[in-house]
Formats: structure tokens, sequence, C-alpha cells
């Protein structure tokens, strides 16, 4: 496969983590242990993209309207996304890989807040890879939430321009996203960091998420080098 030049990588990477159903219902398997095969999916990507020098991994892992699935798959997902702090933390701590939630936090239950604010802090000073996990995330809900905060730090609202809101999003030391991979072979963005990837490039694979690997991100990251990114301005060998 044709080698990655560091100049042309993606500094941050989003992943839409779409297909454990499937990959299930494909097996005769209850949803949940898609899911479950899935965290493995998400392990193998981290590791990955730490190897092949991403410096940002957005994970997508449960969105504000996923609360609309049945009760058990939401209670079994977020017993998964329990037990994969719990078992993960100390490698990811081990590798340098700083953790932060990305996340509408209103109305989540203290345990999780109480979790993910442990973790935060366990992981604070690691340099290797930022991974932010996406959870009960909505890229609509980011932008309202930074509305009400930034009119609550003041800001008149009348003139409030770009530079404010951002100022004001779920994490300020997230990059825009310069890749976002959608896996399952759907084609949409499902609320997902909306105002970040007003430019991103996006790469889709039929590839189901619990079966995507190393060679599957680094096929994305082969796309993405080949792209070429105009931010809407008229490159210099195309101007008369
Ligand atoms: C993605 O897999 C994981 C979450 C949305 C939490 P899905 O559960 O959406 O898988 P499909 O789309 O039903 O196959
Ligand atoms: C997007 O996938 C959310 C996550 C991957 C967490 P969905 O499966 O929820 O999105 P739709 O319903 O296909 O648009
Ligand atoms: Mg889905």
């Amino acid at each position: 496969m044709a080698s990655l030049s560091p100049d042309r990588l993606p500094f941050h990477v989003g992943i839409i983590m779409d297909g454990n159903g499937r990959w299930a219902k494909r097996r005769g398997l209850p949803v949940v242990m898609g899911h479950r095969e899935g965290t493995k999916a998400l392990i193998r990507a981290v590791e990955a993209a730490m190897r092949l020098g991403v410096r940002q991994l957005t994970v997508y892992s449960f969105s504000t309207e996923n609360w609309t699935r049945p009760e058990e798959e939401v209670r079994g997902l977020l017993g998964l996304i329990d037990e994969m702090i719990d078992r993960e933390l100390s490698r990811l701590h081990e590798n340098g890989v700083r953790v932060e939630f990305v996340a509408r936090r209103a109305g989540l239950d203290p345990s999780i807040l109480e979790k993910f604010a442990r973790v935060e802090e366990v992981t604070s000073s690691n340099e290797e890879l930022d991974l932010f996990v996406a959870f009960n995330y909505g890229g609509r809900a980011e932008i309202v939430d930074a509305v009400r905060a930034a009119a609550a730090a003041g800001v008149d609202l009348a003139s409030v321009d770009e530079a404010a809101l951002a100022a004001h999003m779920y994490c300020l030391r997230m990059h825009d996203p310069d890749l976002v991979i959608r896996t399952s072979g759907e084609y949409r963005v499902s609320n997902f960091l909306l105002w970040q990837s007003a430019y991103s490039e996006f790469y889709f694979t039929d590839v189901l998420w619990p079966d995507f690997d190393e060679t599957d991100f680094r096929q994305a990251l082969v796309d993405y080098a080949g792209r070429s990114r105009r931010f809407g301005a008229r490159e210099a060998e195309d101007r008369a």
C-alpha cells in the first residue's frame, strides 16, 4: 500500500462508528453483542491512530438522538462505556492518551459525570494522542449550548460572531477535523461535529464498525492524502 507522507496526514480524524447493529444482526446475535465487538474496534482505532501519526481522534459513541433506542440497548451501551473506561483507562494512560468527553453534560447522571471527570483528570498531562469521546453529543445541541454559554458570559448576541461562538464549543483544544470517516455504507453526518466539520474531508466505507481495522484506517488516510482542500479559495495554479 502507498506510504503515508507526514505532511499529508490529517491532524484530527473524526469517526462516526456505525454498523454495530447490522454486524450483530448478520450473525443472529443480540445488538449489544455488536456494540461489544465495536468497543474492540475502538481500541484498535486508537492504537492505529497513534501508530499512523494522527494527533487528535474524535469518536462518536452516543448521540443525543440515540436515547430514543430501546431501553435495553441504551442500558447495554451505557454499561459498555462504563466497563470500557474501567478496563482500558490504565492502558490508555500508559500509552500517553489524553481523554476528553465531548458531551452535553446537562442532564447526565452525576455518576457518569464523575467518571468522566476522573478520566479527564488522570490523563490530563498526556501528549501522545488526544482522544475525544463524543457522548450524549449532537452538533445542534453543541451550537445551542455555545450560544447559551456565550450569552451567559456576557456576549451581546446581537453582535455575536464566529469567534465568540467557537470560544464556547464543548472542547476548545479540539482542532477542526481534517477528515471524518463513516463506516457501514451510510452517507450522512447524523449530527456529528456540525460546526467543526465545515471544511472537513469525508471518507465513507462499507466496512461495518466492528470489522474496521488498521488497514481500513490506513486506506482512509491514503485517500485523504490525495485530496485537494481549497477552503473556498481559488488554487494558485488556477488563478487567471
Ligand atoms: C453505531 O452502530 C453505534 C451507535 C449508534 C451507538 P449502530 O447501532 O447504529 O449500528 P446499525 O446502524 O444499527 O448497524
Ligand atoms: C450515528 O449513528 C451515531 C453514532 C455513531 C454514535 P446512528 O446509527 O445513530 O445514525 P443514523 O440513525 O443512522 O443516522
Ligand atoms: Mg447506525
